[in-house]
């Protein structure tokens, strides 16, 4: 049986990845996020064994505390996803910190709060498995990405950090990369958004992603590449590329 810690797992992306591993029941999920009456929800839902621990991943007692929980009931973790995002669309005329604080300390701070409680056990038992949900738009600066761009480029950073030096622990890192998926915070967006996906379809791939052995996973096949092949350009054509982009996004 694989005891997997979901963070984020209440809504969209994380819900629908929950759903999905929650169809084998060789699978035994732990399931946080804020919101404990949706997670209860889910819980009950799922065919796989499955137990609920609330956390907010900006606050470091809420993730010590759910931590004591796990290790109190003697689970031991085979597999972190961390899923949990915050998105508050922004342009560089407007910005707003105390959004960019929360966009950071969500996507960034709070996997690495996690990882605090966790890596220590994967290290002392030689195995374990991190995966990390970034987003293609941490490859490069987009235009009206302010703030929400570092944060998920610090989680790629972040995510070969890890590999580079746990790897000799037996310990598998993941970074996937999803394009645009349709959810509360897609929702936000007021242009079109190319390749637009459902949460079910994003789930499928992550879960295809992590059964995988590649160290970063990108989706859907065509954009994100698209997007992996433009962050190699030379600054120079990017910048005139993203003038006219942003021109078309007003
Ligand atoms: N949607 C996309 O197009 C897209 C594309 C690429 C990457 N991503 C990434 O995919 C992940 C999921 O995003 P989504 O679109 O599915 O968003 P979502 O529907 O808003 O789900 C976000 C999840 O994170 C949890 N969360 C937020 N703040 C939290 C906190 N302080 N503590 C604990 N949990 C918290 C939310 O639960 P509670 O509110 O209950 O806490 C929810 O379960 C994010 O990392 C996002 O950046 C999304």
């Amino acid at each position: 049986m694989k005891k997997i810690w979901l963070i984020g797992a209440s809504e969209g992306i994380g819900r629908a990845v929950a759903r999905e591993l929650g169809k084998n029941v060789d699978n035994s999920l732990i399931l946080s996020a804020r919101n404990e009456e949706r997670l209860l929800d889910l819980s009950s839902e799922l065919e796989a064994s499955s137990i609920i621990c609330p956390l907010d991943v900006g606050d470091s007692q809420s993730v010590e505390d759910c931590w004591k929980e796990i290790v109190n009931k003697k689970t031991t973790i085979d597999t972190i996803i961390y899923c949990a995002g915050y998105y508050a669309p922004m342009t560089a005329e407007n910005i707003d910190v105390a959004q960019i604080e929360k966009m950071i300390n969500v996507n960034l701070v709070g996997a690495v709060r996690v990882l605090s409680q966790a890596v220590p056990e994967f290290i002392g038992k030689k195995s374990g498995h991190i995966v990390l949900i970034s987003s293609i738009a941490g490859y490069r600066g987009l235009p009206n990405d302010t703030g929400y761009g570092s944060s998920k480029s610090g989680l790629i950073h972040l995510a070969e950090n890890l590999n580079c030096d746990l790897s000799e622990y037996g310990i598998k890192v993941q970074l996937i990369s999803p394009g645009f998926v349709r959810t509360r915070l897609t929702d936000l967006n007021n242009f079109r958004m190319p390749s637009l996906m459902s949460t079910e379809q994003a789930a499928k791939h992550i879960v295809k992603a992590i059964e995988s052995k590649h160290f970063e996973v990108r989706f859907p096949f065509l954009f994100a590449n698209c997007l992996k092949l433009l962050s190699l350009l030379p600054y120079s054509v990017y910048f005139w590329l993203m003038r006219k982009i942003r021109a078309r996004l007003k």
